[in-house]
Formats: structure tokens, sequence, C-alpha cells
């Protein structure tokens, strides 16, 4: 008796442990009042360690397709993403770049010291005018840092003017010289980055008057209405917020930004971006999906001062943030990418979707070679990260309209700790189509969503999934297609519902039509 008790109570156990959850999702497909900006899914790319020398800008012999010394492998994978944007010169290089270094003649372009990413030497042959020329390769916009840390407000002015001024003046003529005969039309400007920290230790008093003093200059010439993105909170430093939105009038801000890294332990050990526990891939979750609470707060104080979210929360940087790769320099960022990122990347997304009121802008650091990347390169070698596939299946949600979905998920349980196991968001484009992307966080165990579109018809479901064996698996040159799209069936329509069953540490796209 006692033995047969046993075992029904371990086999009750082992039930509750591996057996197939249920949620219910009610997803309101007739929503109508909020659009998913497509800035959201932005991209950065910083003149730091191989993101643009070695990354976009290569050596002219090196034998790989190129426009120029523009690597085309890589704007023909971004284009393929349809990336809506890319921000440069930095990040922190930002407030150290002098824009007049990079125009002109490249053999008599100064060689500067990047002091803040490794005091390697920068020969400035990535300048503005091959910064714009790739955006328009992969077909973007460009997003541009100004630098308020060691610029000036003249030297800003007159970079915008070199940008987008039509008509005749020393500026706009030096543009044509140098093979832009008409404007860029720059839009996307961000006056200074980390203004608290690397952009030159501010307090957010004398950045909010910094701001000011430079946004007054930055003008808007003919054709080109400025998109002024104020430098925000390191994470959590809510004042900061709090001070910009009182201290700068919302007319001359497009923008709020915020900075938010995911991080496994601390900053002095973050952890390898390959080799790490459940442990650790849970804390990476849980560090992931704390940026809403922060996007909640930050909104909440917006909401005080703009009620009617004119300003845009702009999280212009974003992704997790591991050791660099062993053996390689650490002042250069390189890491790489494993399932556990792509599901952070997804996640992260539905979040953002989520929150589209108020955040209108993001962009993944970075593009190539440092933090989460979408891409790695060496030397003629190129790979796509597991993070790549996520903003492939993501892309249909740029400029859709959100279709909230109400749920409740299951925990997904690590010792005495938790996280929600399931994150999703939904949004219908302009022909009509409906994507729901859902991601399940748990290691083990397939989740099963029945959800319900409140009466909507549709004649044609599809699937793709990402997933894979381990949460550490990656892609390598060698082994470039380990973590890769493939189509998913594993769904059954009935009426106006449908159940999808969710592979454990997978991201989903769902498509009806
Ligand atoms: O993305 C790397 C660095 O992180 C950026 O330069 C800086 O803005 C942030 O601290």
């Amino acid at each position: 008796m006692k033995k047969i008790t046993a075992t029904i109570f371990i086999a009750c156990i082992f039930y509750a442990s591996f057996a197939q959850q249920t949620v219910n999702m009610q997803i309101n497909s007739k929503a109508n009042n909020q659009k998913i900006s497509k800035y959201i899914y932005g991209h950065f790319a910083e003149d730091l360690g191989r993101c643009i020398y070695g990354g976009f800008w290569v050596d002219s012999n090196l034998n790989v397709p190129k426009n120029d010394r523009i690597r085309l492998d890589v704007v023909d994978a971004l284009k393929k993403i349809q990336i809506p944007d890319l921000r440069w010169p930095g990040g922190c290089f930002a407030d150290q770049y002098h824009w007049s270094d990079g125009i002109g003649e490249r053999s008599k372009r100064p060689v500067r010291v990047n002091t803040t990413w490794g005091m390697v030497e920068d020969d400035n042959s990535f300048g503005t005018d091959e910064f714009l020329k790739l955006c328009d390769l992969i077909g973007c916009e460009p997003y541009i840092a100004g630098n308020v840390g060691t610029g000036t407000p003249k030297e800003m002015e007159d970079w915008l003017e070199y940008l987008n001024y039509n008509g005749k003046s020393t500026l706009a003529d030096m543009r044509r010289k140098n093979g832009h005969d008409a404007p860029y039309n720059v839009s996307l400007w961000g006056v200074g980055n980390e203004s608290w920290g690397c952009g030159g230790s501010m307090t957010p008093e004398f950045y909010s008057n910094q701001f000011k003093r430079y946004a007054e200059f930055c003008k808007n010439y003919p054709g080109t209405s400025l998109k002024k993105i104020a430098s925000g909170s390191n994470g959590d430093d809510y004042n900061w917020t709090d001070v910009c939105m009182k201290n700068i009038p919302l007319w001359m801000m497009w923008g709020i930004s915020m900075h938010y890294y995911t991080i496994t332990n601390t900053w002095q050990h973050k952890g390898s971006a390959t080799g790490f526990t459940e442990e650790e891939y849970f804390k990476a979750l849980k560090s992931c999906l704390h940026i809403e609470d922060l996007i909640n707060k930050h909104s909440a104080i917006m909401d005080k001062y703009d009620p009617q979210k004119k300003v845009a929360l702009a999280v212009d940087e974003w992704g997790i943030w591991t050791d660099a790769e062993p053996g390689t320099n650490p002042a250069f960022l390189y890491q790489q990418n494993s399932l556990r990122d792509a599901l952070i990347a997804a996640s992260t997304l539905n979040i953002f979707n989520n929150h589209c009121d108020r955040v209108r802008m993001a962009n993944l650091a970075q593009a190539v070679n440092v933090l989460q990347s979408l891409i790695l390169t060496d030397k003629e070698k190129m790979v796509l990260t597991p993070t790549y596939y996520v903003f492939d299946l993501y892309k249909y949600h740029q400029n859709a309209i959100l279709l909230p979905a109400n749920f409740y998920s299951p925990d997904y349980n690590f010792g005495s700790d938790s996280i929600p196991a399931i994150n999703a968001s939904a949004s219908r484009d302009s022909n009509g189509i409906i994507h729901i992307t859902l991601v399940n966080l748990d290691p083990k165990n397939k989740i099963s969503v029945n959800t319900s579109l409140n009466g909507s018809s549709w004649k044609q479901t599809e699937g793709q999934i990402l997933t894979s064996k381990n949460f550490t698996d990656i892609n390598t040159f060698d082994d470039p297609n380990k973590v890769k799209l493939a189509a998913f069936t594993d769904f059954k329509k009935n009426g106006d519902e449908l159940t999808v069953n969710l592979p454990p540490m997978s991201v989903t796209l769902i498509t009806l039509k």
C-alpha cells in the first residue's frame, strides 16, 4: 500500500512538472487606436570594436561583394529584415566625435584615437557621407547622435547645415563636392548620449539646460523637420526623466531616451555568452523582463508632464551584455549570441509592442560584431545570429495596429523564484493580416495557448518558429544554421479560436490571413 501511494505521489509530481499547461488568451482583433511605430525595430552601429571598421566597412581587398568599402552581404541581410533606422556614431563615441574629421578626401582625414573603446587609431575613413551611403543601401533612415560632451552648438549647427541644406552655402557646397548634391534630409537627431555618464557626467538639471541650448541651434531646413531626442536615463534613474520632462519644453523634443541592458550577474562579472547554467539562463530572462517595470515607471513620470503622450520614450540602447568572447579585446565588446539571447530579444520586442503608446523608438545594441549582434563577421565569413531571426519574424509588426492580448501566464519556476513563462503581442497590418508573436521561456515544458479573437474570421493560418535543443545553442562560422527559422504547424483552428502548442524555449509567429 505504502509503495503504491509513493508511486502515485512520484507520478503526480512528474505529471505536474511535465504536464502540458494551457493558457487562455483573448486578442482584441477589433482594436484600432495604437500603432506600433516602425522605429521600435531600429538598430545601432557605433564606432566601436569591429562594428563599423571590420564589420560594415572593410578593407578594400577583402574578397566579399562591396560598394566602395561597404560590405554588401551585411547590407542585404539587414535589408531583408527591413530595419527602419540605424543609429550612429555612438553611443559613448558620439560625444568624442567631430563630424568634420570624417568628410572629404580620405587620405587627408585626421587619425584620431578612439579613447572610449580600446585606444585604437581611427583613420576616419568612415564618416558622414559613408554612413549616409550605408543607410541608403540598406534602405533605412539615419539616426545621428550629435556631440554634446566635447562638441559645441556651432559644430552641431554646421553638421545639420552640411546634411540638410538645399541652398547655396559653403557647407552645402562642400557636401556637393563630396558627392551628394541633394540634401540628406536627416531627421532623427540625438542631442548627446548618456550625458549622465560617458557623455559628460552631467546632472539632469545641467543636461536639460544644455539640451535647450544645443537644440535651439538644430534647425529645420526646408523639407526636413527634426525629431530631436534628448539623452535620457540610465535604467531606473527616474529623477533624470522627471527633471528633463519638467525643464525641457515638450515641443522642443520628439523623444527622450532610456538605456537598459540585460545583465545576468553583475557589471564586473557579466557571465559567458555561451557557457551558462539554467540558473544564469533564468537570471538573464528575469533581468530582461524587468524592462517592463522601467517602462511603466518612466511612462508614469512622463504622463505627469505630457498626458497626451506627445514625447516618445526612445529605448535607443537595449540588449544583453555578456563578457566578451575569450581571446578578443574586451574593449571591443564582441560576444556570441545564443537561443537565450533570441528569447530575450523576442520578449523585449513584445514588451515594446505592448507599450507602443509611449515607446515609439528602440535600437538594439548593436548591429554587427558588438554586444547582442544580428550579424557576426570574421574576414570573408558572415553568420546570422539567433537574434537576427527574431527581427525577421517580428518585422510584420512595424507600423501595424496593436491588438491587445490578455492572458495569465503560467510561471516558469527556478528555485524559489519565478517569472512568467509566456509573453506575446499581436498586430493587424494595413492589409488586415494578423500577426501574433508568442514566446515560451520555459526550458522544459510545452505550453498550449488557446487564443480567441473576438469573432474575427480568417481563411489561412501559417506559422514559423525559432527554437533549438539547448538554450546555449549558437550559430558559428562552421555551423551557421544550428538555430534558424522553421515552418510551424502545431496549431488547430476552431471557429474564431486557435490553439497553438508552444515548444519549450521558442519564439513563434502565427499569421492569420
Ligand atoms: O553600446 C555600448 C555602450 O553602452 C554605448 O556606447 C553607451 O551609450 C552604453 O553605455
